[in-house]
């Protein structure tokens, strides 16, 4: 990846001339099935620009309670967008169903938000990594799509919701307006996601990204990381998926006191409940080189990735058993 970033043909980007990044937009869109795509510094930024493109000031964007867009995008959708997030709980381990969903529907009346979009997380990360089932976003975005409600997807991790389930991106993809993709995360590119979908919306992005300070200049070295990533390390996400079960295996099998619940534990994320302090638990294991991190609702996180082994996974889980009992 290096070498390729090392050696990536630039040009530039605000003016559309960055060969590499153009390789990048075409091969991404085309992977997802959709006309076009938008090269984004950020995860961040993809998701807050589909926002920006659906939705007129005052509309209302539902979203699960657990949400990236609600959670973690520091009240960007107001901010940028002037839009309301309404944030639906689902029952299922962040898994939306079209029945939870109704009831957040606005009435269509001047005094009420206007409900324009539904963002759904695929994988969802605080939920811990957990996949939809195709046919929900099926049985959703029909719903949708019938009551006039556009859909993005935030797909920051829907590679590794393919490599679970078995379906393409397109499978995904077509179901939503538009898609925004990561390639660092699971795919170990440094820097990028994508925002894709049809040739307006995007021409659109573009836009608001450059009006964000989001235009960048000889971009192609960061989108060859991309690139490489893309091209290379979709193959390998079931090994994380294989590392990470085993990491849960472990502890559910020997450790009391750190509990997981083995159902979630679809992807590369595990989710931990220690039965003492979040901080103090988190400092123990880092002095112990367990590196995890605190995710929602007072769990621990921990994630596999390209950069460790099944034997660093392994001992990983024997140091949280030896410690915690
Ligand atoms: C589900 C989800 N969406 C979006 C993002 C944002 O990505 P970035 O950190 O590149 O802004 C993340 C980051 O963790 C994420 O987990």
């Amino acid at each position: 990846m290096r070498k390729a970033m090392a050696e990536a043909e630039v040009g530039d980007d605000v003016f559309s001339e960055d060969p590499t990044v153009l390789k990048l937009e075409e091969e991404v869109a085309a992977l997802l099935g959709k006309e076009a795509a938008l090269y984004t510094p950020s995860g961040c930024m993809a998701n807050q620009l589909a926002l920006a493109i659906h939705s007129i000031e005052g509309d209302e964007v539902i979203v699960e309670a657990d949400s990236h867009i609600f959670n973690y995008e520091t009240t960007a959708a107001s901010f940028l967008s002037r839009v309301q997030l309404n944030p639906v709980k689902a029952r299922d381990r962040g898994i939306l169903s079209t029945e939870e969903i109704k009831p957040a529907i606005r009435e269509k009346a001047y005094y009420m938000p206007v409900t324009r979009l539904i963002a759904l997380e695929n994988t969802h990360n605080r939920a811990g990594g957990t996949v939809y089932p195709l046919e929900r976003v099926k049985e959703i975005s029909i719903f949708a799509h019938l009551n006039g409600i556009l859909m993005h997807l935030d797909g920051a991790r829907l590679w590794n919701a393919c490599a679970y389930s078995g379906k393409s991106p397109k499978d995904y993809a077509q179901n939503f307006d538009t898609v925004s993709v990561c390639f660092s995360k699971g795919l170990g590119a440094p820097v990028g996601s994508a925002i894709t979908g049809s040739q307006e919306n995007i021409a659109k992005a573009r836009r608001y990204r450059k009006i964000w300070g989001g235009g960048m200049r000889q971009a192609g070295i960061i989108a060859a990381g991309a690139l490489f990533a893309l091209r290379n390390n979709r193959e390998r996400l079931v090994e994380d998926h294989i590392k990470a079960r085993r990491f849960a295996e472990i502890i559910h099998e020997s450790s009391k006191n750190a509990r997981i619940d083995l159902d979630r534990v679809q992807t590369n994320i595990v989710l931990l409940q220690f039965e003492t302090p979040l901080d103090a638990t988190l400092a123990r294991l880092k002095d112990a080189g367990v590196l995890l991190s605190a995710g929602a609702n007072g769990l621990a996180r921990a994630i596999t990735h390209l950069d460790v082994t099944m034997q660093d996974c392994e001992q990983a889980a024997m140091t949280i058993v030896k410690l915690f009992g």
